[in-house]
């Protein structure tokens, strides 16, 4: 079938006038980088662009398609220029998303939101079950067409292979990490494990199944529309005293093994930009709060224990500063990434909201009623950081995100979360979490 005929199928079964039609060309022409003339037969490339950008399967393009229907969604034809896929008329293409750890905190968040506002994608959920990682996360999502859930780990390169080639993985977003300081201050081992040669492993297979010619050390030519994403720390960036912020180009000086492991994944990330022409970015955010969070983290724990009117252990006189974010906001910000992100480039994320952790406490105690009693100052925890704060002038001027949560708004949806899931923090908080409680305070 040449390609004429491939645009005379997309025109007929989507009903386009010829100024639709005229667009979505434009777009595709812009996409395709050695565009065919009409009356060649279209490379598996371009069909591939072409069906990325009129969201349709390369059979659809080739006439082997039901009439009425959509192919990924099911939706009627007539309704496909309207709704839910007006965004590819914006220029949103299909993608295959690979998330890792997507059944933590912040993953489990990114996945809603993007199969719930962000149609256009295929999530695959690659998550290894630690102890953080929890698939009720994701009963609202868990039986969509759209979202599959692999279990496994991301040092696992046989695995990661064959993801790669049954899903076609476009985007990978990595979540997956060991992400509690305190952690890692006990059992280091396991955050090298996963953070630093996990995120390796990761690329090493991206690199492999992305690049033009992979056998070609000197080929920096990868498909078209691939990234990898890494999701980071501010923590990378090490302490600051009472002023100043954190800038991309910020030295790296992390303080525990979590941060050295964060900051060591981040170097090889850029490594792969740098050697290979990896198409990357890299995300540093400061601290998110919200559902879903593991309550070893100080808001949930603080949160659970006010409910039990149970001691909250502030470290040392709480006068650390921590710059906080409403986990939504940092997933409409990795979006932002994903979209425009220009390949390279580091992004830090954070709210412009700066709290000293006795303050955060006493704001929850009064939120919950309860009163300052309940503080038990406590040992402070080695190497602690004094006070994060991002500078996020880069997302903001050039990628047009902000925040859209203030502190309270997002504290309010937060506490109401965990005061109608107390089953689920009932659930979180039996077993290995109970052991990790009784050895940590
Ligand atoms: P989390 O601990 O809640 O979740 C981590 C998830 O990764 C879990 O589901 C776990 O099962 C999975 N995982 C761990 N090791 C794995 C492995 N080897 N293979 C596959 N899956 C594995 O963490 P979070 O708070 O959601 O953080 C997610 C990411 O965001 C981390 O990379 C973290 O460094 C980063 N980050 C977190 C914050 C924050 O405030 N929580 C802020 C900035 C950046
Ligand atoms: O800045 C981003 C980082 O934020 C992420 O990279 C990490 O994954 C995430 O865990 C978080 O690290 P922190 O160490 O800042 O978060 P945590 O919730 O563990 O602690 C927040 C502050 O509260 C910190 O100064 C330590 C203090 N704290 C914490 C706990 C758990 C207490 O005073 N008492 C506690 O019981």
């Amino acid at each position: 079938m040449k390609t004429s005929e491939v645009l005379l199928n997309i025109r007929r079964s989507f009903k386009l006038t010829q100024e639709e039609m005229a667009n979505k060309l434009m777009v595709t022409r812009q996409a395709v980088s050695r565009w065919e003339n009409g009356d060649t037969v279209p490379s598996t490339d371009t069909l591939k662009i072409i069906s990325m950008i009129f969201n349709v399967s390369i059979n659809h393009l080739l006439g082997q398609y039901n009439n009425d229907i959509c192919h990924y969604c099911g939706a009627p034809i007539d309704k496909i220029k309207s709704g839910v896929h007006s965004e590819i008329f914006k220029g949103e293409a299909m993608k295959n998303i690979l998330v890792t750890g997507g059944a933590g905190f912040i993953g489990s968040n990114f996945i809603q939101y993007m199969l719930t506002s962000k149609i256009h994608n295929n999530i695959i959920n690659l998550d290894a079950l630690t102890y953080a990682g929890n698939l009720e996360n994701l009963s609202t999502v868990k039986d969509s067409p759209k979202y599959t859930f692999v279990k496994g780990n991301i040092c696992d390169g046989k695995l990661l292979d064959e993801i790669f080639t049954k899903y076609d993985i476009d985007i990978v977003v990595n979540f997956a990490a060991e992400s509690h300081v305190d952690r890692s201050i006990i059992e280091p081992d396991i955050f090298v494990k996963s953070n630093v040669i996990g995120t390796h492993v990761l690329l090493e297979i991206a690199k492999k199944h992305w690049k033009k010619k992979p056998e070609d050390k000197y080929d920096r030519e990868y498909k078209s529309g691939v990234k990898f994403i890494q999701i980071s720390t501010d923590e990378v960036y090490g302490t600051l005293s009472y002023t100043g912020l954190f800038t991309e180009e910020t030295p790296l000086a992390p303080n525990s093994p979590y941060s050295a492991s964060k900051a060591s994944a981040d170097m090889f990330v850029r490594s792969y930009h740098e050697t290979f022409g990896m198409p990357v970015n890299i995300t540093r955010c400061s601290n998110n709060y919200g559902p879903y969070q593991f309550p070893e983290k100080l808001i949930p724990l603080m949160i659970n224990n006010c409910i039990n009117n149970k001691p909250l252990p502030v470290y040392g006189v709480g006068a650390q500063v921590r710059d906080w974010l409403y986990v939504e906001d940092h997933c409409t910000a990795i979006y932002a990434v994903m979209m425009n992100g220009i390949s390279g480039e580091i992004y830090n994320i954070g709210g412009n909201n700066e709290m000293k952790n006795i303050d955060v406490v006493k704001f929850l105690i009064s939120e919950l009623g309860k009163t300052d009693n309940l503080i038990q100052y406590v040992k402070d925890r080695p190497g602690h950081d004094m006070r994060y704060a991002i500078d996020n002038n880069k997302i903001t001027s050039e990628l047009d995100w902000s925040p859209a949560y203030t502190f309270k708004q997002g504290m309010k949806k937060t506490i109401d979360w965990y005061l109608t899931n107390s089953e689920w923090m009932n659930r979180v908080i039996t077993g290995e979490y109970e052991h990790y409680y009784s050895k940590m305070y």
